[in-house]
């Protein structure tokens, strides 16, 4: 029972230690050039955290030390520029974990699409917006998905409701007189199959709560087998013992003893033999 428990402890201090989450804020995929940004990993291991990034200079460029200012458990780029434009995520300090990726997107003009910076879950409602760094006259938008227009909104605000996986695709917006955002990637993710809410502002979701599923599964399959040997191990030592009680008794020793004849003083009893049956094995 204490090695179960010893078990049990190993099975989720490992499983904790997996978990990374990935926030930005704001939280969002885009942003216009001069804005800043911070990214923060959340990681319940010891280990400690590192902030990467892929982007057209450089990849798996280190936070703190080629780009952006570290401070504390956050990373923030204080003044964006296209050429930030990239992938970002934490990774543990072993290198084991990792975080869900994020694309950030850069413009280089004046119009940026409001995407969610992290994977949409199948059912929800998507709202996409179209802004430009300056009020437009109009703020009639024009969305596309995968190079193909959609449809144009005259409020500049456009919701796909119930999305599903058919709507993933490189997304982007046309605000006339002002130009076009730059492309965004949404992925949709597949119903939660864990109690972790859906949010907007942070990124565990799915990516660390698999893990720690996983973990917890194969945890409860090793107790099933565990309990499957030790019944498996009674039941035989079960049978071994009946069939020693069946078949290997021996009557080894019969005692006749003949008393000899007295005078009973109680001459109802009938003296006879005295007849000890003594089991030996
Ligand atoms: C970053 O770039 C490296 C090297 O090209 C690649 O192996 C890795 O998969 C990239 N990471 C992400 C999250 O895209
Ligand atoms: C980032 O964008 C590329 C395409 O531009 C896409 O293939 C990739 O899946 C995106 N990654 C994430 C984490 O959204």
């Amino acid at each position: 029972m204490k090695e179960t428990c010893l078990l049990c402890l190993m099975f989720l201090f490992v499983c904790k230690s997996n978990q990374i989450g990935l926030t930005v804020s704001p939280s969002r995929s885009q942003f216009f050039r001069g804005e800043s940004v911070t990214l923060k990993c959340e990681d319940h291991s010891s280990a400690g955290w590192t902030l990467r990034r892929n982007t057209s200079k450089g990849t798996r460029t280190l936070c703190g030390s080629e780009w952006g200012s570290a401070d504390g458990s956050s990373c923030r780029i204080r003044y964006m520029y296209p050429l930030d434009s990239g992938v970002y995520w934490c990774e543990s300090r072993g290198g084991g974990a990792s975080s869900i990726s994020v694309n950030i997107s850069v413009s280089g003009g004046s119009v940026i699409l409001q995407s969610p910076v992290l994977p949409v879950m199948e059912g929800h409602d998507l709202t996409l917006s179209c802004q430009s760094q300056t009020p437009p006259s109009k703020p009639s938008a024009a969305f596309y998905k995968d190079g193909s227009l959609i449809r144009t909104e005259p409020t500049g605000h456009m919701t796909l409701q119930h999305v599903s996986r058919s709507d993933e695709g490189l997304y982007k917006c046309h605000i006339s007189a002002h130009g076009e955002s730059p492309s965004s990637w949404i992925s949709v993710s597949e119903k939660p199959r864990t109690i972790s809410p859906p949010s907007t502002t942070s990124a565990p979701l799915l990516h660390v709560w698999l893990p720690v599923g996983l973990c917890v599964l194969v945890l409860l399959v090793l107790l099933v087998l565990l309990v499957l040997l030790v019944l498996l191990a009674v039941r035989r030592v079960l049978r071994k013992s009946e069939a020693d009680g069946s078949n290997e008794i021996t009557y080894s020793e019969v005692n006749i003893i003949r008393r000899p004849q007295q005078p009973i003083r109680r001459s109802k009893e009938v003296p006879g033999p005295e007849v000890i049956y003594s089991t030996l094995r």
